[in-house]
């Protein structure tokens, strides 16, 4: 049998309505340009048809380029030849019916044809910022023409997809329709109605002024985000053509820009990263077609602030969500805390009122377990101790609906032995959420011996159902994130003994594109949750590297913001971090009692020990068969530790680095500082054969 053709034409009496088909979202992959022009062209030849719809099969109309064909030496057609040329020269008008993704060529597209309709659900957007690139279809000289320079500017260098109700406000839609109606119906109506009007109305021909200012600003207002990347600022460049050159001019000026960014480190990284945060979704080991359960009745057990943001995490995506605590102070509190952060994004005007009015009313505190009988998700978020969670965990598999799944948030129990007090260890898993839980995207979903396939499927989906990205862990200390990002939390300290100062190791941080330094954060954090955590390890380990200034700090009740002191010093009500003498005084005396030597370091030397440290530990998870791939060791970087997403991942990075030379180097430092450098074997082997951990083989999923 033929394939099916990529574009197709049909009628629909006097209207010829273009459609793509290139599942899954209609991409604008190989054919489907050629596609659009060759249906343009044969509609304009027919004399039967006086007006033409383009929309898109299946769940969208056209999520953008073919990502896939950048940076491989694709050859576009020249300016002039594009499909938006085709439809500015067409003497017949053009509808755009939208439902799905209108988004990056989908949108640049749609606002070549002359009108432009679109279901309520629908989304449209500039979303090329966020692979690297700037909109290189036309999409930086027309939107600026059809919704203004500010909008325009917002959007393209935010890369926001705005839904369909707004896009109406702002201009880009000339209509919006019910998801309930008929999307072809009404747009083969529409362009019958505009059959007969003339001149046609493009895009091409508005005008186009801005206040130059608003350019400078915009540049302002992003230096601290955007920094180190190039594409947020070509983006502003190219609107600004927009508004002082001619049309064809900027299409022109559009496109060097566009050139000069396509194959940049940027936006090879960035596009590394969109794909890898798809490929995490991927179980390769389990059975395939194992269908995620759709749950309805998920509960929340403990209002403490992980319980709190879990369950905002759910009312934020639509779902009535129960929270139970066995003490009501506890569940007052942990409501008040609720109210009080979504108040907070009010205030910010992140979230209207309205909005947060009904978040919250989705989430129903109850008081005891029989409020939560019938529920068909159960996400565990009480003290993180085996010793309080066991009875939790037996209590809810003796009270709790029998298909019920048990889930529970902790960030290093060991998950079999959890799952082994319920009879339903088949039904448990581990979902570790990072703090703040409402806002931070990344969920580990630890996985236990038993967990059946269903329950890992249906504890990813739940992820994803909440705006969460999830990956999969093995059941390891720290599971991946926390375990690959441990030795960098030693390793910062450790490089103070030798003579670098906080402020010093938090600049490099910062340069290299972190949002804060690791000091800082700590502050914010808290010091005393990772003196916990060294103190149950020293316990546990007679080989534990202690990390003495820090444990000399926590002593001294120096918590961080919390206490107005800590790595840093703060002023009362503020909190910028001020270099303090008193913790330089500390860490000189302490390095003299441990007789280490005092040095200074270069940045380089500083930014390789924290991030090789953490490559040789991510090797080691992998060799034992605790995570799939070393790009899903990335996402979770980029989603859990504020990694700058820009250098595409821990290990992304690393490859840029060479394998070779990581090896090198941790073997020297092995040498010089003994077993916590000691080389991951994994890593190892791919030294020894040149093989760049992108194409790392892990184990086995253990
Ligand atoms: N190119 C190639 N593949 C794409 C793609 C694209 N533009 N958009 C999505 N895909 C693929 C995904 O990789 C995934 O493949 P897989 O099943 O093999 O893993 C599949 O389509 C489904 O994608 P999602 O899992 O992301 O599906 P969702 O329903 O969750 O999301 C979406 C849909 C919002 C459209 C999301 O896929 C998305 O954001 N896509 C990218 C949109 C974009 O950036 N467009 C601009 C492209 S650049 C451009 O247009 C340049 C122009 O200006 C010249």
């Amino acid at each position: 049998m033929a394939e099916a053709p990529v574009v197709r034409l049909e009628k629909d009496g006097d209207i010829g309505v273009i459609i793509v088909n290139y599942p899954p979202v209609n991409a604008l992959g190989p054919g489907v340009a050629d596609g659009i022009i060759e249906c343009l062209n044969k509609a304009n030849g027919d004399p039967s048809i006086k007006a033409m719809v383009l929309m898109g099969d299946g769940r969208s109309f056209i999520a953008g380029a073919d990502i896939r064909g950048f940076g491989t030496g694709r050859k576009r057609p020249p300016l002039g030849e594009r499909t938006y040329d085709v439809m500015d020269r067409s003497p017949k008008p053009v509808v755009a019916a939208i439902h799905g993704y209108a988004l990056g060529g989908g949108l640049e597209n749609a606002m070549g044809c002359h009108y432009r309709i679109a279901v309520e659900s629908a989304k449209v957007g500039l979303p090329e910022v966020l692979i690297g690139i700037l909109p290189g279809g036309g999409g930086t000289q027309r939107l600026p023409r059809l919704a203004g320079p500010q909008v325009a500017l917002d959007m393209i260098v935010s890369g926001r997809h705005v839904p369909a109700p707004e896009a109406l406000k702002l201009g880009i839609l000339d209509e919006v329709i019910p998801d309930s109606a008929n999307l072809r119906q009404a747009a083969v109506a529409k362009a019958r109605a505009v059959a007969d009007i003339r001149p046609l109305p493009r895009v091409r021909d508005r005008d186009c002024k801005a206040d130059p200012a608003i350019f400078d600003a915009m540049r302002k207002s992003i230096a601290r985000r955007a920094r180190n990347q190039k594409a947020p600022y070509h983006c502003i460049l190219a609107v600004e053509a927009a508004c002082t050159l001619p049309f064809d001019e900027g299409m022109k000026r559009e496109q060097e820009l566009f050139q000069e960014l396509e194959n940049a480190d940027e936006a090879k990284a960035l596009r590394y990263a969109f794909f890898a945060e798809r490929e995490v979704a991927k179980l390769p080991d389990l059975p395939p077609g194992i269908v995620p359960y759709d749950f309805r009745k998920p509960a929340v057990i403990g209002a403490g602030t992980m319980g709190g943001g879990i369950a905002m995490s759910f009312a934020d995506f639509g779902y009535d969500v129960r929270i139970m605590d066995a003490s009501t102070e506890a569940l007052n509190r942990g409501m008040e805390r609720i109210r009080n952060n979504y108040a907070t994004s009010v205030k910010r005007g992140s979230l209207a009122q309205d909005e947060m009015e009904r978040r919250l009313a989705r989430i129903h505190p109850v008081a005891g377990y029989d409020g939560i009988e019938d529920c068909d998700v159960v996400v565990e978020a009480v003290f993180e101790r085996m010793d309080v969670k066991k009875p939790v965990f037996a209590r809810l598999d003796e009270v709790v609906n029998k298909d019920a799944f048990l889930f529970s948030n902790t960030s290093a129990l060991d998950m079999d032995e959890l799952a082994a007090v319920t009879k339903r260890p088949e039904k448990v898993a581990g979902t570790h959420f990072f703090s703040p839980a409402n806002v931070m995207k990344l969920l580990e979903v630890v996985r236990p011996k038993k967990a059946s396939p269903e329950t890992l499927v249906t504890a990813m989906a739940m992820g994803k159902k909440i705006g969460k990205i999830s990956a999969m862990a093995g059941n390891t200390d720290g599971f991946v994130a926390n375990r690959s990002r441990a030795p960098f939390n030693s390793e910062m300290v450790i490089l103070l003994e030798e003579g670098c100062l906080p402020e010093q190791v938090d600049k490099v941080m910062v340069d290299f594109g972190y949002p804060m330094g690791p000091f800082a954060v700590g502050d914010l954090a808290g010091l005393d949750i990772g003196a916990e955590g060294r103190k149950r390890r020293a316990a546990a380990d007679p080989n534990y590297r202690k990390l003495p200034i820090a444990d000399k700090l926590v002593e001294m009740g120096r918590y961080g913001q919390k206490t107005g002191a800590g790595w840093y010093r703060y002023e009362k009500g503020d909190r910028t971090p001020h270099p303090d003498p008193e913790v330089a005084a500390i860490i000189r005396q302490v390095a003299a009692e441990m007789g280490v030597p005092q040095r200074s370091f270069t940045d380089q030397e500083i930014l390789r020990r924290l991030l090789f440290s953490s490559v040789n530990e991510a090797c080691k998870i992998l060799e034992e068969g605790k995570a799939y791939r070393t790009s899903d060791v990335d996402v979770m970087w980029l989603h859990g530790f504020g990694f700058p997403r820009y250098r595409g991942g821990l290990f992304y990075w690393a490859d840029g680095i060479g394998v070779r030379e990581v090896y090198n180097q941790i073997a020297n430092w092995h040498q010089q500082y003994g077993d916590r450098w000691r080389p991951s074997a994994l890593l190892r082997q791919l030294a020894e054969s040149g093989t760049p951990f992108r194409d790392a083989k892990p184990a086995p999923f253990a």
